[in-house]
């Protein structure tokens, strides 16, 4: 099907195309016939996973970024994905950076993004999931979960406050948070990577997340999110850090900033890269926290997986989760059926 409307999209400037998709999936997802049809068309093998106290009815999952605002959480959840991870979501709305801010390099099947956390916020990212039909997404045994980001004009000294802020809004309604540090299109977000900072604002997390499991009375799983141009020295801190304070998982990786052997026009673009040349990157990035973590918590990798081989390589390389987005692009939803019937 995919094949029938890549060329059409592909003519759009890419948010356009995107946009188009969204509100193609939200429609689709708000009528039973539509979502039947699609659920009938995109069906994948079951093949569960148990992570973070939570049963995925598969690995692999979208990655933040499609869904910043929840709009399209019942027809994404028809494409066969286990998970869906909506956001960044960031407290107040902000619109971001000006367009043209996504860029599409088809002959390196990759992305330059630098959307710069466009959300219309947490108030009502969060009412939305509040009315979305959340016994539905349990029913279908699709996993929730919310990626959280601090405003533009946060200061990093100031932003454990916006995102204690988003873990109190959003706990009640989410299977997991992903804490967002590694988006390079947000100022200096990334220095909360390094040891004091991120041990400041994960303490911090760890402690109000108690607060919230026991007034809710569940487990709200914290997943960190990595980006993949961290010096092997900065990723053992930042894993010290993560063991140390208690999260329950680790997203690897976000897009790069790196530009290597790019062939398209827009390769001078700035923002993040991600797709085919993220894949080798984050892949050993991958190598070197699975190795380091040594099973104590799970690994989600996310970043370059373009084929069903790409996606087996991670699960081998010591993946337990595993998300899309560029791959997507490129290849369709069907490429979430293709991975599962070749596991
Ligand atoms: C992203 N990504 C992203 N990640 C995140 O944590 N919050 C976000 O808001 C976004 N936004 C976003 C927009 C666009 C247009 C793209 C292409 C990507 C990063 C995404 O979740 C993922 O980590 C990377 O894209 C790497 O995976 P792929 O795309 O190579 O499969």
């Amino acid at each position: 099907m995919y094949r029938f409307f890549r060329p059409f999209l592909f003519r759009l400037d890419p948010e356009a195309a995107h946009q188009l998709t969204l509100q193609a999936l939200r429609f689709a997802g708000s009528f039973p016939l539509s979502e039947w049809f699609l659920t009938q068309f995109y069906r994948a093998p079951s093949k569960p996973v148990h992570a973070f106290g939570l049963t995925f009815k598969n690995p692999v999952g979208l990655a933040a970024g499609y869904d910043k605002d929840a709009a399209a959480v019942r027809g994404l959840s028809t494409l066969g994905f286990g998970h869906v991870e909506v956001g960044t979501v960031t407290p107040r709305p902000q619109s971001g950076n000006p367009r043209p801010r996504v860029f599409r390099l088809p002959e390196d099947e990759a992305v330059i993004n630098r959307m710069g956390f466009p959300s219309k916020g947490a108030d009502f990212v969060a009412s939305r999931l509040q009315r979305l039909n959340v016994a539905a997404l349990k029913h279908d045994n699709i996993v929730l979960g919310v990626n959280l980001g601090r405003n533009q004009d946060t200061p990093n000294e100031a932003a454990a406050i916006d995102y204690l802020q988003l873990l109190q809004c959003f706990a009640p309604f989410v299977d997991y948070l992903a804490i967002n540090i590694s988006s390079p299109n947000t100022v200096g977000l990334r220095s909360l990577q390094g040891r004091a900072a991120l041990g400041g604002l994960l303490k911090q997390l760890h402690v109000q997340r108690k607060v919230e499991e026991t007034s809710l009375g569940k487990h709200i799983p914290l997943l960190v999110k990595l980006a993949p141009d961290l010096l092997e020295a900065e990723i053992e801190d930042a894993l010290d850090v993560i063991l140390s304070t208690r999260m329950d998982g680790i997203i690897v990786t976000n897009t790069t900033l790196a530009r290597e052997g790019l062939k398209s026009k827009h390769r001078g673009e700035s923002g993040g890269l991600s797709g085919s040349p993220l894949r080798a990157r984050s892949e050993a990035v991958l190598h070197q926290i699975v190795k380091r973590v040594d099973e104590k918590i799970p690994i989600v990798s996310v970043g370059g997986i373009m084929t069903p081989e790409d996606a087996t390589r991670r699960l081998e390389l010591g993946a337990t989760l595993i998300q899309l987005y560029t791959g997507l692009i490129y290849r369709g939803p069907s490429l979430v059926k293709k991975i599962l019937e070749g596991q």
